[in-house]
């Protein structure tokens, strides 16, 4: 795998900064109980030469009482600081996750579906759930060590130079060294954190397709190639995350031992100086301690470095999403649709789905009267759903135009577009809600009586009223037991109870036998008086009340007309006619 260097732009840097400083108060607050950390630090350092000095080589009684209690003072005070500070930043993280969580939902649901098909799901998963946290750990923890470990620093270094100027001098020429790690070590964790990412997304992704897909690993006995595709991705992962192990691992003793080599010059030079008389005990324990507690923050501005960039690489995969712009847009002010009687006009359409593939759709001219049932046919992978998919603009045209009502669809918004149209799709999607609900997602405020009736409609009340709970049954609770063609009617209930003027039935009774499917075909026949209709049918038998049978073949109308016309015509649809009656199909 190619591991990128993930940088953040200035917009996108901008952008991170406008987010947090919306919770200036917070953030000023937290800074404050920051410095209050720092400056209890300070003073844990200072207060080392007193106690050396005064308690144990004066032997000062008042200073053995006035001592600890100012350390209980300043151990409260750091601990409060701490709190308030941890608290307060947290609190912006968690506000930052949810923003980022909430415009990531917003923004893929908007998207249009051919993003979602070329993006895993899993990915786009992780992204939400993975990636955000990591953003989480950039704005909140490591915004709180980089100031309370920096002013920590600060306090440090003063009661170092405060205390022994000339023995400062002489440790800062040493102690530099131990800081040049943190950038090499850095820069090799960000390197492989990127890639950690990019194999849990896909891993992810792997998981949900062969969990959903699991009926098809058992029954080709696929497992063992299945956990061998899966232990090659957990190897690689492992790879890399041993990698990134191995930069953050080394990081920490390897300055341990550089700033191990300050401490012992300090050592010898400060001990030197007591000596020689020039400096006192106290003096040099409290420089000493003040250098010691200095590693620390020191350490944690390091790791902070650490966390950044595995901060940075998500926020660039986040962005990614986030600025992905839709290729199915409205116009300024769209027209609204009104109306209850549609025409719906295809003029010289051409689709491809890749720029560089066969188009699905070429040259399609078509003129559907308001009203009139129309058939597709012909064998699969025709172009039928792709030429149906245009009119809700579900995909756009690549050339020519989708008119409605004679308007241009893309002139129409988009709300109102499909507002007008209903759908069964090919594969039959329902939610994880009560059966109910799944049927009210057609018409949001339906009553419950008209769910009631749209279910009768699609011949779907008998079998539901079995269910454990009837229509409040979760779909969940069922498992695996709907049958495909219980599916498909709940789906056409769904639509149905839309009551749209435009309706599309794409293979919306394929699952059931025949007998059954000519029954709800009848009671979708009903429906579909006066509705501008689309009928994809596999099983020619079913549609003869279609006013007109299109068929498609290669993504051209290869013929049309009635279906007495085109067995006159002894064409494809004929011979295809021939194929199904052979098989038995028609009965
Ligand atoms: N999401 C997609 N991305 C790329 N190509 C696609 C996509 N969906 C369909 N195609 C291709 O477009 C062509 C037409 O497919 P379409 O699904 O419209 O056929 P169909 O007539 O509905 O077939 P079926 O009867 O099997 O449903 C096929 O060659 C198919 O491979
Ligand atoms: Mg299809």
């Amino acid at each position: 795998m190619k591991i990128k260097n993930p940088k953040l732009t200035k917009t996108r840097q901008d952008k991170i900064i406008s987010l947090v400083s919306r919770y200036w108060k917070r953030l000023l607050l937290a800074a404050l109980c920051m410095i209050v950390v720092a400056c209890a630090n300070g003073a844990m350092a200072l207060l080392v030469k007193p106690v050396m000095d005064d308690i144990f080589i004066r032997r000062n009684r008042e200073m053995l009482v006035l001592i600890p209690g100012v350390a209980v003072l300043v151990f409260f005070l750091k601990g409060a600081g701490s709190y308030g500070s941890e608290y307060l930043m947290n609190y912006i993280g968690e506000k930052v996750i949810r923003f980022f969580r909430d415009s990531l939902y917003e923004k893929i649901i908007d998207l249009p579906i051919a993003f979602i098909h070329k993006e895993k799901t899993g990915a786009l998963m992780s992204r939400i759930t993975n990636d955000v946290n990591i953003v989480k750990g950039m704005v909140s923890t490591a915004v709180i060590n980089v100031f309370r470990d920096f002013f920590s620093v600060l306090a440090f270094l003063f009661v170092i130079f405060y205390r022994d100027w000339k023995l400062a001098l002489g440790a800062f020429i040493v102690l530099p060294l131990a800081f040049y790690p943190i950038v090499l070590f850095g820069r090799r964790v960000r390197k492989f954190s990127t890639g950690t990412q990019e194999t849990m997304a896909d891993l992810n992704s792997f998981l949900h397709e062969t969990f959903t897909g699991s009926k098809i690993i058992k029954i080709f006995n696929l497992e063992v190639f299945e956990k061998k595709r899966f232990k090659k991705k957990t190897k690689e992962l492992f790879r890399l995350e041993m990698k990134k192990v191995i930069a953050k691992a080394l990081s920490s003793p390897v300055m341990e031992f550089l700033g191990g080599l300050g401490i012992a010059f300090i050592i010898w030079f400060g001990g030197l100086r007591v000596i020689n008389g020039t400096s006192t005990p106290g003096t040099f324990f409290s420089f000493l301690t003040a250098v010691m507690m200095l590693y620390d923050p020191v350490k944690k501005l390091s790791k902070l470095n650490n966390t950044l960039q595995e901060g940075v690489a998500s926020a660039t995969r986040i962005f990614d999403v986030l600025e992905e712009e839709s290729f199915i847009v409205e116009k300024k002010s769209p027209e609204i649709l009104k109306g209850n009687f549609f025409e719906v006009e295809f003029d010289h359409v051409g689709f491809s789905y890749n720029e560089n593939e066969e188009p699905a759709l070429n040259d399609i001219n078509l003129k559907v009267a308001p009203g009139e049932v129309l058939a597709l046919v012909g064998m699969s992978g025709g172009g039928k759903t792709s030429l149906v998919n245009l009119v809700p603009r579900l995909y756009d045209a690549t050339c020519g135009n989708v008119l409605i009502a004679g308007k241009n669809v893309k002139d129409i918004s988009i709300k109102s577009l499909r507002d007008h149209i209903s759908i069964v799709t090919q594969e039959p999607i329902l939610f994880n809600e009560s059966v109910k609900d799944n049927i009210r997602y057609g018409k949001m405020n339906a009553t419950d009586l008209e769910i009631e009736k749209a279910a009768r409609a699609a011949y779907a009340y008998d079998f539901i009223k079995g269910f454990p709970k009837g229509f409040d049954t979760v779909i969940g609770e069922l498992g695996s037991r709907l049958s495909g063609g219980e599916k498909q009617r709940i789906c056409i209930a769904r639509a149905l109870i839309k009551d749209a003027p435009v309706l599309i039935l794409d293979e919306a009774t394929s699952a059931l036998d025949s007998q059954a499917e000519r029954v709800v075909q009848k009671a979708l026949g009903n429906l579909m008086k006066g509705r501008t209709s689309f009928v994809i049918a596999h099983r020619l038998s079913t549609i003869d009340y279609a006013s007109r049978i299109i068929l498609l073949k290669n993504g051209s109308i290869k013929e049309q007309g009635t279906h007495e016309e085109l067995m006159a015509e002894k064409g494809e649809y004929f011979k295809l006619q021939a194929m199904q009656a052979a098989k038995g199909l028609n009965n």
